[in-house]
């Protein structure tokens, strides 16, 4: 096993005991590649050939309010199998912002639980005030991994086996790009959505195999939400409009609380994969649901929305089985 350490980032951030910068929520920051991992037990199958990638919220710099863990830079671990042998790296994700506050040498941005006017810097996103860190979730489409963030951000592409820093996605558009864009891997298109503050509020595009936005529309919703997760058929994009979102009152004055809307209908939007907003059919679920991650599947069998109830003080998931025409 030969480890190899890349160059320090600047890091200000100072020991803590703040439950998730502490234990095992203690960042890291250094950037190694690793050959030939020792395997501790059993073995690595020999015909596994591929890359497991995993992104994660891991701050650098010392916050300048209170640290929520959502506030993280993004950093990718990888591991990789080929041969009977495993081999791992990781690297941070270099948004404009991660080496903006490299170059600062400390915090420009508040973060989720700061009032407003906690950042130094105008922020991105939905929410407005907060770092492009592209920290939530990671994919593969058109041969890169691209990190996003889960209040919308650019799109940031690494090489999946190098994680070479590429930069942003060309094709990002103004409301940036959310958490969880799909890939169909028998068409390689890539089907994402962001939302916003501003009318319509949600958008949904398609970009195709060649790494071009080949469709963007609007998606109308009655006002700023909070959508978390979509998924695909091989047809259908599929949606959501949950009444969990910023409070109206609060949001007036920049304050973003999140609160359950009692009243407020859970919907999902059907939409033909390129399809236009007329083309949308929409479907409200009775009981009162705030936040959804689907299981997507295949033509023919069904999907699962799994979600949570205010029916409990420590939320209850279930999974609601739904047959969905494709
Ligand atoms: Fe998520």
């Amino acid at each position: 096993m030969q480890i190899t350490r890349k160059p320090p980032v600047r890091t200000s951030l100072k020991p803590s005991n703040h439950p998730y910068l502490s234990g095992p929520w203690t960042p890291v920051h250094e950037e190694v590649d690793v050959n030939e991992l020792q395997v501790i037990e059993g073995e690595v199958p020999a015909d596994l050939d591929g890359i497991y990638l995993r992104n994660t919220e891991n701050p650098v710099h010392q916050p300048l309010g209170r640290h929520h863990p959502f506030d993280g830079d993004a950093m990718i671990h990888a591991v990789s199998f080929r041969g009977g042998r495993a081999s791992y790296r990781n690297r941070f994700v270099r948004t404009h912002c991660f080496e903006t506050e490299q170059d600062a040498g400390g915090s420009l941005w508040g973060g989720l639980m700061d009032p407003p006017g906690t950042s130094k810097r105008p922020g991105f996103g939905a929410h407005g005030g907060l770092k492009d860190t592209a920290s939530t979730d990671i994919i593969v489409h058109a041969g890169l991994a691209l990190a996003t963030l889960y209040q919308c951000g650019e799109a940031w592409q690494l090489d999946p086996v190098t994680l070479e820093n590429l930069g942003k996605a060309s094709w990002g558009p103004l409301d940036g790009v959310s958490a969880h864009p799909k890939v169909d891997e028998a068409t390689g298109e890539l089907m994402f959505f962001n939302y916003s503050k501003h009318a319509p509020f949600m958008h949904y595009g398609v970009v195709d195999r060649a790494g071009k936005l080949v469709h963007y529309v609007p998606i109308p919703l009655p006002g700023p939400r909070l959508p978390h997760d979509m998924a695909i058929t091989p047809n259908w994009s599929i949606l959501n409009d949950m009444p969990l979102f910023w409070d109206a009152g609060l949001l007036e004055r920049d304050i973003h609380a999140a609160r359950l809307h009692d009243g407020v209908p859970t919907r999902f939007a059907l939409i033909p994969r390129h399809g236009q907003p007329e083309d949308i059919r929409w479907f409200e679920l009775p009981r009162l649901t705030c936040c959804t991650g689907p299981t997507p599947t295949r033509t023919g069998i069904p999907w699962c929305w799994r979600a949570i109830t205010r029916t409990s003080r420590c939320p209850i998931r279930w999974r609601k089985r739904a047959n969905t025409a494709t």
